[in-house]
């Protein structure tokens, strides 16, 4: 990229070579844009990090799942982490191959599996004795081998909110670490299954690469143990997790990660000779900050003790910060001289928890434009319907042009499968 995806010309907030005024007044506002430019570069970073190593990307489809931007991976090369049917049927219609496809989560069902084994996905990532049960029953019932690795539990702290830590003993997820030798000899003794890997997955928005390798470690302690059981681990999957920067964070740069990563499992390969290879499976750090959310302001309301911005968007738009406290930075599309005071910046919907950012200081009237930034990841594809608004519109610019990558929802769509009662 010549110049940062997201810039301003003039004192206007531009994304590649559009402005985001020309943007909201074409097509509306809350208005989801990506820059295709930020998201190839994140790509790159990557891609370019594991080139020559026995590495592969799969882009976790939950982060982002809108079908231009599936199609972009797919397009550059990209596997994908999927963990519903719904998330399969996306990577196809995107151009995905299934054949790339790892499947991840903790409560597969048995239609999605069989949909998956006729798909021919590349992996399983199973986390429990009744989903290999349920799997083999499953792929016996289709004559075929299902390909499977295990998640297991860690039990290590990636230090992230705890909502999104995924890899300790408390969570939900996973095969606990003190369990996972036997139950790999469970899945090996299972005659449809085909043990393939080992899998796990710490967390989200980790900023720090120690417990990715404290994770790496223990993961390898155990490959020695499966292994001397007779199970040969052909693949090593490390998850997403790799954190981003919405505020202050520094996260280690991808590229860094990558390589410090693949240099720790390839240090021991070398020792008992193999050389396994890596998944990885971002979201967040390919997508998040390659998406910002417009909104307009409806109404400045000064309260007894706190301003607010009153927007468009809400947390039916953009979950997250009611959802996990987060912080997104939040900027006027066009910059004014006005003084600047300090709002907390809130949506339209019935709830006190309906904010987006809380005491910014910004010099905005009614009527302007907002750019929340790094919306890219978990922002549309959290949203809902609440107080039945309709679901913002997504379009992804590409230098000057503008893809619609989704139309804006209608309350006719809404509407559509509801019915009253019968007379
Ligand atoms: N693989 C698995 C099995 C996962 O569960 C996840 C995310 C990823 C990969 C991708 O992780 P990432 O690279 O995006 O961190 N809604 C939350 C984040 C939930 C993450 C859940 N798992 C948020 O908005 O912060």
């Amino acid at each position: 990229m010549t110049q940062p995806a997201f810039h301003r010309i003039d004192g206007t907030f531009y994304v590649e070579g559009v402005s985001a005024t020309d943007l909201a007044a074409q097509f509306g506002t809350p208005l989801y844009v990506y820059s295709r430019a930020a998201l190839t570069a994140a790509w790159h970073a990557y891609a370019d990090a594991c080139a020559g190593r026995r590495a592969s990307i799969h882009v976790a489809v939950k982060a982002n799942s809108n079908l231009a931007v599936l199609n972009l991976f797919a397009r550059l090369g990209a596997g994908f982490d999927i963990v519903s049917g719904g998330e399969l049927a996306r990577v196809l219609a995107a151009g995905g191959k299934a054949e790339n496809v790892v499947f991840s989560g903790v409560g597969k069902t048995a239609h999605d599996m069989r949909t998956a084994l006729e798909a021919s996905v590349k992996c399983f990532n199973v986390e429990s004795i009744p989903e290999l049960d349920r799997l083999n029953a499953v792929a016996g019932a289709l004559g075929k081998k299902a390909p499977v690795s295990l998640r297991v539990n860690p039990d290590v702290d990636p230090k992230t909110h705890p909502y999104i830590s995924t890899g300790l003993k408390a969570n939900k997820f996973g095969v606990a670490f003190d369990d996972a030798r036997a139950t790999y000899r469970a899945a090996a003794a299972m005659p449809h299954l085909d043990v393939v890997g080992i899998d796990c997955h710490i967390g989200s928005q980790i900023t720090e690469i120690a417990p990715y390798l404290d994770a790496i470690d223990k993961l390898l302690e155990l490959v020695d143990q499966i292994e001397a059981d007779g199970v040969k681990i052909h693949h090593i999957d490390v998850g997403g997790g790799l954190g981003i920067r919405y505020n202050d964070e520094t996260p280690p740069e991808i590229g860094a990660f990558v390589r410090t990563v693949l240099d720790r499992i390839e240090a021991r390969g070398a020792t008992d000779g193999t050389v396994r290879e890596v998944f990885f499976e971002p979201g967040r750090s390919l997508v998040g900050n390659a998406g910002v959310l417009l909104t307009r302001v409806e109404f400045l309301k000064p309260g007894a003790e706190k301003n607010f911005a009153i927007v468009d968007a809400a947390m039916n738009d953009l979950a997250r910060p009611a959802m996990y406290d987060a912080y997104h930075a939040i900027e006027p599309v066009v910059e004014r001289a006005a003084p600047a005071q300090t709002y907390d910046v809130v949506g339209p919907v019935c709830e006190s928890g309906d904010w987006l950012g809380r005491a910014r200081t910004l010099a905005i009237e009614p009527d302007d434009l907002l750019a929340i930034r790094s919306a890219g990841a978990y922002g549309f594809v959290m949203s809902s319907n609440y107080n039945t608004r309709p679901r913002a519109a997504e379009v992804m610019v590409d230098g000057t042009r503008v893809h619609v990558a989704r139309e804006r929802e209608t309350v006719a769509q809404l509407l559509a499968g509801e019915r009253i009662l019968p007379d």
